[in-house]
């Protein structure tokens, strides 16, 4: 197979039909955190290494990526990486604190810290990634996606002030509010890198790319629209031209007409609005992905199907639906009841 019938395989597979909001013999899935702590595979391979050398070695991002969809046969693979290590070539030291997960000892605590977040110059200190994406992209069935990823620039941002995950963003938002220069500074800067490093991330072999808002959800639509969306829309606009952006939000339906407005060609929807809604609400011209509960799992297997039922079901009728879960799998799920899901959403899901 020659390079332009492998572009030809993987632009018509279900996912990218989907994207593109043309028909597809059945509805295709991926799952967000597919190849996490979940998958005996995958805890094998953390076995032997730490997390953060797990990100840095391609042949071993190589290895968990492929392995999680061979085994839940899902549409879709992502990349295996992290939101965060982007943030060192960046001046931010990271650490991934065992128990605790990540934390930055040198959080941007007061507006004249932000200085010291620096813009990419280049790339090339995150040539990991790119050269985990070719080795995938290689391996991989060539009618099934490749899709790298990063963080938006509010969850990064308020990474770099929390210096941690955060409950109430007390730090961020005082920045946003009592200096809006130098929180524009900041999500400049990260804007410009996150466009570098995405580009970089399709020019390697990623056919789309999911921007993570994971927890913009903590704004309101008025604070959203000023502090956020003219950013997350920037990066969107430019990496857009390259390939199709699924823009992810979670934690508030309230924001979706602004998350809409922010752009993608695909928009990534929580379980805490009815997937109709949240189409009515986006309108007709854009796909949809998500949106079960993923504590749907826990459930029983007949009711994890009819749960199924009920998601493709308020998507009936429409094209460009991908199914996904409305937030990442739990690290104690049952792989078995991940693999169930997949088979339900193909069976079901036939039209
Ligand atoms: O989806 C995938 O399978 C691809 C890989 C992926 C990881 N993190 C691997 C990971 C992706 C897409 C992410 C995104 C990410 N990372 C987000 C957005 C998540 C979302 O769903 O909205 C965030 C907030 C992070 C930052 C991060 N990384 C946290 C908060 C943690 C610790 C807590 C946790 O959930 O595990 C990590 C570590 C991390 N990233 C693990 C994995 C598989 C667990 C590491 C381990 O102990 O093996």
């Amino acid at each position: 197979m020659n390079s332009s019938d492998a572009d030809f395989a993987v632009q018509n597979s279900l996912f990218m039909k989907a994207v593109r909001q043309e028909p597809t013999e059945t509805t295709p899935v991926w799952i967000m955190r597919q190849a996490g702590r979940y998958l005996p595979e995958y805890m094998a391979v953390r076995r032997q290494v730490s997390f953060i050398e797990l990100c840095t070695t391609p042949e071993l991002a190589c290895e968990v990526t492929i392995t999680a969809r061979n085994v839940l046969g899902v549409d879709a693979a992502i990349l295996f990486a992290d939101l965060l290590p982007m943030l060192q070539p960046m001046g931010m030291d990271l650490e991934y604190v065992k128990g605790e997960g990540p934390v930055i000892h040198n959080p941007l605590t007061r507006a004249m810290d932000v200085d010291r977040l620096k813009a990419l110059e280049s790339v090339e200190s995150l040539q990991f990634v790119f050269d985990a994406v070719r080795m995938i992209r290689k391996e991989l069935p060539k009618d099934i996606p490749l899709l790298g990823f990063a963080g938006a620039p509010f969850t990064l941002a308020s990474y770099c002030i929390e210096g941690g995950s955060s409950r109430n963003y007390v730090s961020t938002k005082s920045m946003m509010y009592n200096d809006e220069g130098a929180w524009t500074a900041l999500m400049k800067s990260l804007v410009d890198s996150i466009v570098m490093y995405l580009r970089e991330q399709i020019a390697s072999g990623c056919q789309a790319v999911q921007l993570f808002d994971s927890w913009a959800g903590c704004l309101s639509p008025a604070d959203y629209r000023r502090y956020v969306m003219p950013h997350t829309k920037s990066v969107i606009d430019s990496v857009s031209q390259d390939a199709p952006v699924i823009n992810f939000l979670t934690g508030n339906p309230a924001l979706l007409s602004a998350q809409r407005e922010a752009g993608g060609q695909v928009m990534g929807v929580d379980w805490r609005i009815g997937l109709d809604d949240a189409w009515n609400i986006f309108g007709p011209d854009v796909a949809v992905q998500g949106n079960m509960d993923p504590v749907s799992l826990y459930a029983e297997l007949p009711v994890l199907k009819q749960r199924t039922q009920e998601v493709l079901d308020l998507a009936r009728g429409r094209n460009g639906h991908i199914f996904n879960l409305g937030h990442g799998v739990m690290p104690d799920m049952n792989p078995d009841h991940v693999k169930a899901l997949v088979d339900y959403v193909h069976q079901l899901g036939t039209r």
